[in-house]
């Protein structure tokens, strides 16, 4: 049968700064789809991950179905009107736009989502990360879809012979959606030099090039594109399937072992290493730092397993000393340099009105 893999997630407001929604919120936003989804969905499943509470649901209608998108956006907002009752800090801080049209694609929430022929069995992870943006994803996804050193399967497995295909956006582009396809292996080097450039080029999807079945699917919001200010990390979710024609779990896991360097960190503006953390996990050192969740599940017409936490191993605890190691060693300079990001993303206005404001006060000497 087919089946849709639909997460949508947003920040609607949380306890102490940009930490950890309420637990009464994660309920109230569970509550509300288990009242309301009047058989809509197969199953569903509420998490968060620092600020950010992701509804996971499964359903038969297919990607950016206005159904299953109302239902989720009637949920973070009746999530928000208990954040506001209950004074959190940033409430609705996601929920860009005052009513619904159509789906959530522009509206602040971030989407992933993917329909496909159920496979007997039907392992898939799901991933969550905050105060980061999609392009945190670029590395771990071209290490786990091209790279042997990190997919053994490239190598061992018949069924990953071909490759995959990469559909790839520039998300600097605002009058709609660009985006280009290229193949791994043969287009390997193209596809670094797009996935260079964390903060413009986003994979979108990667498809399984010997069955055409799709691999992954991530969310490519940007915020600052929608507000036209900043008003939040874009802050990430993305489903890969695993197994079969498409690379082991572990094989998908392992490239979160080098926490590599990425966008977000404090207020948005800095760089910082990806933490991979157990589930629910908050926020804490300079607003971070980067984090990101990994969720294991396997879907049988349309029935969701338990949960299983990826990054609750020890072997991960070794792997969040590092990159708690490298937070550290970039935060000890501060401002300067690679440790900030260029003006170009800077997002809190006061810098930038603050350069405008000096720069009129620059002279050329002699003039
Ligand atoms: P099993 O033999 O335990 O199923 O493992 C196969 C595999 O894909 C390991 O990565
Ligand atoms: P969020 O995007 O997770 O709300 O973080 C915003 C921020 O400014 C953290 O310092
Ligand atoms: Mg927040
Ligand atoms: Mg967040």
């Amino acid at each position: 049968m087919k089946v849709t893999l639909s997460v949508i997630k947003a920040d609607i407001g949380s306890v102490g700064g940009h930490i950890r929604p309420s637990q009464a919120l994660v309920n109230r936003v569970e509550e509300y789809v288990r009242d309301n989804h009047k058989e809509l969905l197969f199953d569903f499943r509420v998490s968060f991950t620092g600020d950010d509470i992701a509804i996971l649901m499964t359903h038969k209608l297919g990607v950016l179905n206005e159904e299953v998108h109302k239902l989720a956006w009637d949920a973070l907002i009746a999530g928000t009107k208990l954040a506001r009752e209950q004074g959190l800090y940033g409430a609705g801080q996601d929920l860009l736009k005052d009513s619904f049209s159509g789906n959530v694609k522009g509206m602040g929430p971030a989407v992933a989502e993917m329909e496909f022929e159920e496979r007997p069995n039907e392992p898939f992870i799901f991933f969550a990360a905050d105060k980061t943006d999609p392009g945190a994803y670029n590395l771990p996804l071209y290490l786990g879809f091209t790279d042997p050193m990190y997919c053994a399967g490239l190598l061992l497995s018949p069924k990953m012979s071909k490759g995959f295909k990469f559909t790839i956006m520039d998300v600097a582009y605002t009058e709609g959606d660009k985006i280009i396809e290229l193949n791994a292996p043969e287009n390997a080097y193209d596809i670094a030099a797009l996935l260079r450039d964390n903060e413009r080029y986003v994979v979108e999807t990667i498809h399984s090039r010997d069955t055409g079945e799709i691999a992954a699917s991530v969310s490519t919001t940007r915020l600052h594109n929608i507000a036209g200010k900043y008003t939040g990390k874009d802050d990430p979710v993305m489903l890969v399937r695993v197994q079969g024609a498409f690379p082991a779990t572990g094989e998908i896991l392992s490239a979160y072992s080098v926490a590599p360097y990425v966008a977000g960190f404090m207020r948005g503006s800095h760089i910082g290493p990806l933490m991979p953390v157990k589930r629910n996990s908050p926020i804490s050192y300079f607003d971070g730092p980067p984090i990101v969740s990994a969720t294991a599940y396997c879907v049988h017409e349309g029935k969701l397993t338990e949960p299983v936490d990826a990054f609750d191993h020890p072997f991960w605890d070794y792997i969040r000393n590092i990159a708690s190691q490298k937070a550290l060693d970039i935060r000890a300079q501060g401002f300067s340099g690679a440790a900030m990001l260029p003006y170009s993303e800077l997002e809190y206005g006061g810098i930038v009105e603050k350069l405008t404001a000096l720069d009129k006060k620059f002279k050329v000497r002699g003039k």
